[in-house]
């Protein structure tokens, strides 16, 4: 099915709030993963959020969730998830709770499945950063109304959302793209895999042995891969991995919770660096993109980072439109 264009006036004035059978079909569903998702639902999802943001620069306002509370659930740091979805709770008409895990029971040992339920007594959708994805799940499960899933150990997808949004804002497209991955195989690999498959882009993971991809995650990518026209490579060639790519794309080598890893990781890692000389091999149009916190002199040096190609703030400003996107459509 074609996507129209979303038009946001429409939608705000249809007392239902549904006026696509996409926006029918995404209403109370969780935001776990970019694989739930079929590819005419994403691009329905970021045209909706391209909307959100015109709306916002023209200071239109878009209450779409007027009265609405989302929860926020939150047991890693945050700069960006936490004040990217207060904000736009704000700019919706609704409420933002931080729930920080330290506060709730759940630091004393409340199960995930009650605070679930409860919660979903109280609010109209819950976001959740963790550790465990498996714990995403179960909250998922026992809750009644949409979860988001604003990081776990092995996905990151309100992060590869912005990030579809920002190369399509910088490419004009997403299809055929070839997006090159460099450094540790985590959540934002997983998660950049999965949607770029969904997308039909051409995405390559370069990555030495014992910090590759998950396979399962690759596995399915490359499904979905397959059905799009689109392609996932895992390779340890940094070179070859970023000959003539549109994206450079790279983040920490050591994640939230892996801080005792550091030095080790360093070591394993330090060849997987996005740097001039590596950049020289991408296409001309390549823009370099870190969902941020970045460690300069790491995985990308300070030159490329605060570079011409880098898109990194635009990275950081679309989070709040895309997860907008998310908690309109969904919640
Ligand atoms: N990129 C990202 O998720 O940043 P925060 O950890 O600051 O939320
Ligand atoms: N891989 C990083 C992403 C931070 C936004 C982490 O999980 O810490």
């Amino acid at each position: 099915m074609a996507i129209e264009q979303v038009d946001l006036n429409k939608w705000m004035s249809n007392k239902t709030g549904i006026v696509h059978p996409i926006a029918a079909q995404l209403k109370g569903k969780d935001f776990i993963s970019l694989h739930d998702f079929s590819t005419d639902e994403l691009k329905y999802i970021l045209n909706f959020a391209h909307d959100l943001k015109l709306k916002q620069k023209e200071g239109q306002p878009h209450h779409i969730l007027k009265g609405k509370t989302l929860g926020m659930i939150f047991q890693k740091s945050s700069t960006r998830t936490r004040v990217s979805f207060e904000v736009g709770m704000y700019h919706l008409g609704g409420t933002a709770l931080f729930l920080s895990s330290n506060d709730l029971q759940i630091g004393r040992g409340e199960p995930i499945k009650d605070t679930a339920r409860v919660l979903s007594r109280y609010v109209d959708g819950i976001m959740i950063r963790t550790y465990s994805h498996d714990d995403v799940l179960e909250l998922a499960k026992y809750s009644d109304v949409p979860v988001i899933n604003a990081l776990t150990d092995l996905l990151h997808p309100c992060q590869i959302l912005a990030d579809l949004m920002t190369i399509e804002e910088h490419h004009g497209k997403l299809k055929g793209e070839k997006l090159t991955y460099i450094g540790d195989g985590n959540n934002i690999a997983h998660s950049l895999m999965f949607g770029g498959a969904k997308m039909g882009m051409h995405v390559v993971i370069a990555a030495p042995e014992g910090y590759q991809p998950n396979p399962e995650v690759v596995k399915l990518a490359k499904e979905d891969a397959k059905l799009s026209g689109g392609s996932i490579t895992v390779t340890e060639d940094i070179k070859e991995a970023s000959k003539n790519t549109n994206v450079l794309y790279t983040d920490v080598w050591a994640s939230m919770g892996q801080e005792e890893e550091a030095n080790e990781r360093i070591k394993h890692l330090k060849s997987y660096q996005i740097n001039s000389e590596l950049l020289k091999l991408a296409h001309d149009n390549c823009i370099v993109m870190h969902c941020l916190p970045a460690h300069r002199g790491e995985e990308i040096t300070e030159e490329v980072l605060e570079g011409p190609q880098s898109v990194v703030f635009d990275e950081a400003e679309n989070r709040l439109h895309a997860q907008k996107a998310i908690m309109a459509l969904t919640m």
